[in-house]
């Protein structure tokens, strides 16, 4: 059957390719089962309307959708494109393999490597259209003699350090990085496509380095464009920043955690915005015991009473950090529980009293909240970390599943397109309802990948 694409899926990159290559790797990816059903379930129609409410709320700015580090545990490749049919026109990576990557699944919008590093592949990543940062004049030197090899301007996005004190120039050296774009330009080995900065303290509303970081930003900005840069986007924001500062969105923004749900403010994201992650298991043994019973490595819980403990197939190995012993909650049953005694590396141990619960049932470690189970933000809060560490550490360590995807994303496997997006829109979408398949508590879905 011939892959149909909608005009709008087109204007956001997501080509045929694209699409073969996205049920190529959720077929093929992850595919190792797991003992006791662990997977990291992901709602791809979540990320496609964050994407979408985050274009709206930012409206004239472009969207750049951080997929790095596998789109925040996400799963790149698919997470991407859901970014796509979102309407995000911009992808940022870390890695130049990575940006291949998507180069590699079809995707034909511009993708940019946020860490400049020297030895980098930068030819290949000239040779596929990768836009690169630099921060340093040696930096765009090393990228303009790759792109004389490659035979091909480089696109270069020329990094301002204004105060994070991270990648970047400072401001005594950023005359001196633009003088080395300029030249690269002149010598057509490069085209400055942008200019850039990242913000230290955009989840602390108020900090005043916000300010100064902005102005800093625009002097930077002024001083290249009066040395004659011609930028197509000049770009600051990250989520924190694009849901609350509309002073720092310039041209582009780019959300990663927005993306998937998620923010480093305080109290999280806005309900607006929808977690795509939930990690879940499935009780693989249960047992009574008598009342003062220790339990696990170091017995750092004891029962209080004659109870009921249940085995879950998840430890630090996969993911769950070790304190969150006696700390983080899981949902079984429709109740919480907190992890009983210490996390092992493929285990933990619930405490269940004298609540009846059988081998098999659903243990939902963290999800979107509205089945009452704990969020990655709890988690986050609970362990003093942020809830975009919480959802990395699962990366790559479980088999995922994909909601959004059948019926949807992919009109091969749905037979035809149901949207614009290609993911169902809203209140029609399998993720978005509570009770849907796959979500908390629900019958499990056959899995995708
Ligand atoms: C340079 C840069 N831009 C954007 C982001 C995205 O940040 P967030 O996930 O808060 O949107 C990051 C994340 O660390 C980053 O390093």
């Amino acid at each position: 059957m011939p892959i149909t694409i909608s005009p709008a899926a087109q204007a956001g990159g997501l080509t045929a390719g694209a699409l073969t290559g996205l049920r190529r790797s959720i077929l093929l990816a992850d595919c190792g089962v797991m003992d006791g059903h662990p997977e990291a379930l992901i709602d791809l129609g979540a990320i496609k309307n964050n994407v979408s409410a985050l274009v709206r709320h930012v409206g004239a700015a472009q969207v750049m959708a951080v997929v790095k580090s596998d789109g925040y545990g996400h799963g790149m490749i698919p997470s991407a494109a859901a970014a796509l049919a979102g309407g995000a026109t911009w992808l940022g990576v870390v890695h130049v393999a990575d940006a291949l990557a998507l180069r590699q699944a079809g995707v034909t919008v511009p993708v940019l490597c946020l860490l400049g590093a020297p030895g980098a592949p930068h030819e290949d990543a000239i040779r596929h259209d990768v836009d690169l940062s630099a921060g340093s004049a040696d930096l765009v030197a090393e990228i303009a003699a790759a792109a004389e090899r490659a035979g091909r301007p480089a696109r270069l996005h020329l990094k301002a350090d204004t105060g994070m004190s991270r990648g970047g120039a400072t401001a005594a050296d950023w005359p001196g990085l633009v003088a080395a774009g300029l030249a690269a330009e002149a010598a057509g080995h490069a085209r400055i496509a942008g200019l850039w900065s990242h913000l230290a303290c955009a989840d602390i509303p108020g900090h005043p380095s916000i300010a100064a970081q902005v102005e800093a930003f625009r002097k930077a900005v002024q001083a290249a464009e009066a040395a004659g840069a011609r930028p197509e986007v000049r770009h600051l924001a990250n989520t924190p920043a694009t849901l609350t500062l509309p002073e720092t969105w310039f041209d582009l923004v780019r959300p990663g955690g927005g993306a998937v749900g998620l923010s480093t403010l305080p109290g999280g994201a806005p309900a607006w915005l929808r977690p795509a992650m939930t990690i879940r298991a499935r009780l693989v043994q249960v047992k009574r015991v008598p009342a003062g019973t220790g339990v696990s490595y170091g017995h750092r819980h004891v029962t209080s009473g004659p109870a009921t403990l249940g085995l879950v197939p998840l430890g630090y190995a996969e993911g769950i950090p070790r304190h969150a012993s006696n700390t983080a909650q899981v949902q079984v049953r429709g109740r919480r529980w907190t992890i009983a005694g210490t996390v092992c590396m493929n285990q933990v141990v619930l405490d269940f009293g004298d609540a009846h619960v059988e081998v098999g049932d659903d243990v939902v470690l963290f999800g979107p909240g509205d089945a009452g189970e704990p969020t990655a933000q709890e988690w986050a809060d609970a362990l003093d970390t942020l809830s975009y560490e919480i959802v990395t550490r699962f990366a790559g360590r479980l088999p995922k599943s994909y909601l959004g995807v059948t019926g949807s994303m992919d009109p091969v496997l749905a037979g035809a397109r149901t949207g614009p997006g290609m993911i169902r829109e809203p209140g029609a979408g399998l993720a978005a309802a509570a009770g849907a398949p796959g979500a908390p508590g629900a019958p499990r879905m056959a899995r995708e990948n």
